[in-house]
């Protein structure tokens, strides 16, 4: 391998994921999430390296080429993807820092593997970066990464983003390994967060648990400074709005409303399956209105699309289970001949469908307990260039602070989110349009691009 790349990636997947089919053969395909959704543009515009597991366990592919970009692929053991990915990543620190919506579990012999896994991570990236390069460390399944990498290579400038929220102190200090962490991402130079309460909770984490000098957003530790800010991501924008507005996608949106028998209103939901994402709520308050009789289906349909996500993780075994008996009981009981009440897809969807469903709906539900960002509500907005259309989403959801002109729920008030709902299927085409234009504005200027430049700008000033 060589040692040249002047910008690097680094985060636990790689925007490709390798699958196997039933007769054996392996194929690649586009990797799920809201990571790969922002990073995939800027690496394959910039021609950089990405460093990241493939998908599969096992010994890691030889690092190949791909849309622009050069992908350096990291090996994880089965039992790594069980301690590493599934244990440490997702039912330790995702339920943590999504305000333990979920309880977190911790195991000692799943943070010695996370340990084991940042070191291999930092291993490759220290091998593939240039000679004064740029890298750029992404999420929490990394946090160690940056001080790893900075004594291996002190010539290095690093950034760290973070796409998930950042708890509290009176929250983050239940992990056993708080030190260590916060350890790990003051080897960075610059760290972003969704948001700015999230970089002031890691402040105030510094210096209450190391004791470190902190002024304003910056740490002072070992001799440097290191600035923590936040940095709201974003997607694509006019890339998705060509797309929603292709005469294939514009037909298929058509079509949509066809196969689903013309109902006047069409509710959607687009998510990973994730409990923090509220799915069940929502289905909660569309039964509920069917049973005021404030709604009727199939006029109304609500249609779910949710990709499957880190299927052995036991809470999200159970949570598949709850989502499945729940649209069972609302079609059985509201159901007819002529249609479901909900449709619900428990599948991946190409880009060019999820567009054209964007375009078919006349209302988003985006209702997450707490979400980093939510780039569904971004993609909704940036599909309908025909400014139709009403985003229903929740304060929780980093997104909230952006698209004020949404209708704004808070997810635990079931009354709340059903009278939204309610407003959003009754709401007037011209406060609709309103609403969209403003929202349209904010997501154009504030688009990936600006994401991505404001924090380079910010990593390169420290350089
Ligand atoms: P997260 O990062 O937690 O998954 P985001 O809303 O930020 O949540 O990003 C999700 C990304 O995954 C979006 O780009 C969205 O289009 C995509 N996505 C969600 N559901 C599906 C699906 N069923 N098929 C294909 N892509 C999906
Ligand atoms: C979120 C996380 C990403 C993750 C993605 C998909 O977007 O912030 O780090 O890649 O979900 O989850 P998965 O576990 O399939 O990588």
């Amino acid at each position: 391998m060589s040692a040249d790349s002047p910008v690097v990636v680094v985060a636990n997947r790689l925007p490709v994921d390798q699958v196997t089919d039933p007769d054996g053969s392996t194929r690649y395909q586009r990797s799920p999430g809201g990571l790969v959704t922002a990073l995939e543009p800027f690496v394959a515009g910039r021609g950089g390296a990405w460093v990241g597991w493939s998908g599969a366990a096992g010994d890691a592919p030889e690092p190949f080429e791909s849309g622009g970009m050069h992908l350096v692929p990291v090996s994880l053991s089965e039992e790594e993807v069980d301690r590493y990915y599934e244990g440490f990543s997702n039912a330790s620190l995702w339920p943590l820092y999504h305000d333990v919506v979920e309880k977190p579990e911790y195991h000692r012999h799943w943070w010695d593997t996370y340990v084991q896994v940042n070191k291999r991570f930092a291993d490759r990236a220290a091998e593939v970066a240039g000679e004064g390069a740029i890298v750029w460390v992404h999420d929490y399944q990394l946090q160690l990464v940056p001080a790893m990498l900075r004594q291996r290579r002190p010539d290095l400038t690093i950034g760290f983003f973070l796409h998930i929220p950042f708890p509290p102190y009176e929250l983050f200090t239940q992990l056993p390994w708080r030190s260590a962490i916060i350890e790990g991402l003051l080897g960075a130079d610059l760290i972003g967060f969704q948001q700015p309460a999230a970089a002031t909770n890691f402040v105030n984490l510094a210096k209450r648990l190391h004791d470190l000098p902190t002024k304003g957003n910056t740490v002072s530790y070992e001799g440097r400074t290191v600035v923590a800010k936040s940095f709201p991501i974003s997607i694509d924008v006019s890339v998705f709005d060509e797309l929603a507005r292709s005469p294939e996608v514009l037909a298929r949106a058509a079509e949509i409303r066809e196969e689903l028998g013309q109902p006047e209103k069409i509710v959607l939901g687009v998510d990973r399956l994730d409990y923090t994402k509220g799915i069940g709520v929502r289905l909660e308050a569309f039964e509920e209105l069917l049973e005021d009789g404030v709604i009727e289906a199939p006029s109304t349909v609500f249609v779910q699309v949710a990709t499957p996500s880190r299927e052995r993780v036991e809470h999200y075994v159970t949570m598949r289970e709850t989502i499945e008996q729940q649209v069972g009981h609302i079609n059985g009981l509201y159901g007819s001949i002529a249609g479901p009440a909900v449709q619900y897809f428990n599948q991946s969807m190409p880009r060019e469908e999820l567009a054209a469903m964007y375009r078919a709906a006349d209302v988003m539900l985006v209702t997450p307990y707490r979400d980093g960002m939510n780039l569904v509500a971004k993609e909704y907005v940036a599909a309908r260039g025909d400014l139709g259309g009403v985003l229903v989403l929740s304060e929780f959801a980093g997104a909230a602070a952006e698209l004020k002109q949404a209708l704004l729920v808070n997810p635990h008030d079931i009354a709340g989110v059903k009278n939204q709902l309610v407003r959003a299927l009754r709401m007037e085409p011209a406060e609709a349009t309103k609403r969209m234009r403003a929202m349209r504005r904010h997501v154009t200027k504030h688009d990936l691009d600006h994401w991505a430049n404001s924090f380079f700008d910010s990593l390169e000033a420290q350089a």
